[in-house]
């Protein structure tokens, strides 16, 4: 009987244990990417904590069937087994695992873009992408447009012809602005461009870009994804055709270790838990601050406009943990608030089991002067909350009397 499935699938099937097509989110994330341990049937895979492999002579056959690793820095099966939990998730092709976000991303620009090409992103993103565009972008001889907020809202009549990637970050760091992911598919689709979308404040269990229209997904695993502050790691997850353009031999000298990926899937198999809990706090924190005399504005995807409410509902499952206050007072009144702070941390990252607060202007977008910074609405009184996964109460408690100590009107205690 000939066996006409892909070479992907024959190979995905012998090194995994199968997950039935019925199976939800919660159960594919506990079982998808389980490499078969056919020495000892272990449960939980072992790491291949090692840079090469032994190969077969003659080796080219072998290797044409995609059954042999060669070196680590390509492909290791720990590596391999995370990023099949990951593509499964997220209803892909395939996905790519890397050392950081930053790696996923800038090996997504570097593989996708050549001098004279068009490249448009938005001006409220993650910083570091944002310098990775001035820094290696530009002089390179690509041409950026960073398109504000309200040239976001209609992209169609915002990307040149010559587009050839679109980077997209929806909700975005760290205004949590939520852009419609269809209709920037269709406007990037008429210029035949690739639209490639930061799903990392999100996760797959949130949000579903593909299904949405978008080309590709990228991530910082270090955050909701790694989920326990412990690890650094990037994705890239897609259709096969692209995932094969960017950079498959990590050239750029990115690839994910074997120890943090094995960290990784250990992570996976818990995201549906901790997103939902996430959603359920962030949800409850932003409702009450939004009340408080000493906040001036609460940033909640969807909370823009109506119109961003009605783009959330639609293409998000849950809002996300993540939110931003402003304080009254500015400055002064953040400095304050971050002193009295006892169970959430001062610390500048996202999506573990513990709270964290991080202030953008110090942190990941310090290197923006004062009208960048108002350019892309980010005020001096913007403090980041990112909730993890202790009491929902606790974490109101502590927000609460940290509050007080700016005082109702920012200006310290009354
Ligand atoms: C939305 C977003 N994308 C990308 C990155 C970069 O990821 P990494 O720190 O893993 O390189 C971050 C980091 O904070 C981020 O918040």
């Amino acid at each position: 009987m000939s066996d006409d499935r892909a070479p992907e699938d024959r190979r995905r099937e012998r090194a995994f244990r199968p997950v039935p097509p019925w199976a939800g989110p919660a159960t594919r994330a506990v079982h998808a990417g389980t490499l078969r341990d056919r020495n000892a049937g272990s449960i939980v895979p072992p790491i291949y904590q090692t840079s090469t492999f032994q190969y077969p002579a003659p080796f080219s056959e072998a290797r044409d069937a995609g059954e042999v690793h060669l070196y680590s820095r390509n492909d290791n099966p720990t590596v391999d087994g995370a990023a099949e939990t990951l593509r499964d998730l997220e209803g892909a092709e395939a996905a790519a695992l890397f050392g950081s976000g930053m790696g996923a991303i800038a090996s997504t620009v570097l593989s996708l873009v050549r001098p004279g090409d068009e490249l448009v992103a938005l001006t409220d993103v993650y910083g570091g992408t944002t310098d990775l565009l001035a820094r290696f972008a530009r002089p390179f001889g690509v041409k950026v447009t960073e398109l504000s907020d309200l040239e976001a809202r209609s992209p169609e009549a915002h990307l040149p012809r010559a587009t050839r990637l679109v980077l997209l970050e929806t909700p975005t760091n760290p205004c949590l602005r939520v852009h419609d992911l269809a209709r920037w598919a269709q406007a990037a689709d008429r210029v035949g461009a690739i639209l490639a979308v930061d799903n990392t404040f999100a996760t797959p269990i949130n949000q579903r870009p593909l299904e949405h229209g978008a080309d590709l997904v990228l991530y910082s695993a270090t955050k909701y994804l790694g989920g326990h502050s412990d690890l650094l790691g990037g994705a890239v997850v897609g259709p096969a055709r692209l995932l094969r353009r960017i950079d498959p031999k990590r050239v750029l000298g990115t690839p994910l270790d074997p120890f943090a990926a094995f960290l990784l899937q250990r992570s996976l198999r818990t995201l549906p838990l901790r997103v939902e809990r996430a959603n359920e706090s962030g949800r409850v924190v932003a409702e009450a601050l939004a009340r408080h005399p000493a906040v001036a504005a609460v940033h909640y995807p969807g909370n823009g406009s109506p119109e961003e409410e009605a783009i959330a509902a639609r293409q998000m499952r849950g809002r996300g943990g993540v939110l931003g206050l402003v304080l009254r007072g500015g400055r002064a009144a953040v400095e304050r608030f971050l002193h009295h702070l006892t169970i959430v941390q001062v610390a500048s990252s996202l999506g573990g089991v513990e709270s964290l607060a991080s202030v953008p202007v110090d942190t990941s977008h310090r290197h923006l002067r004062g009208d960048e910074l108002t350019r892309r609405g980010i005020d001096t009184g913007l403090v980041r909350l990112a909730l993890g996964l202790e009491e929902t109460e606790d974490l109101l408690r502590d927000l609460r009397e940290a509050l007080e100590a700016t005082g109702p009107s920012g200006q310290g205690p009354s």
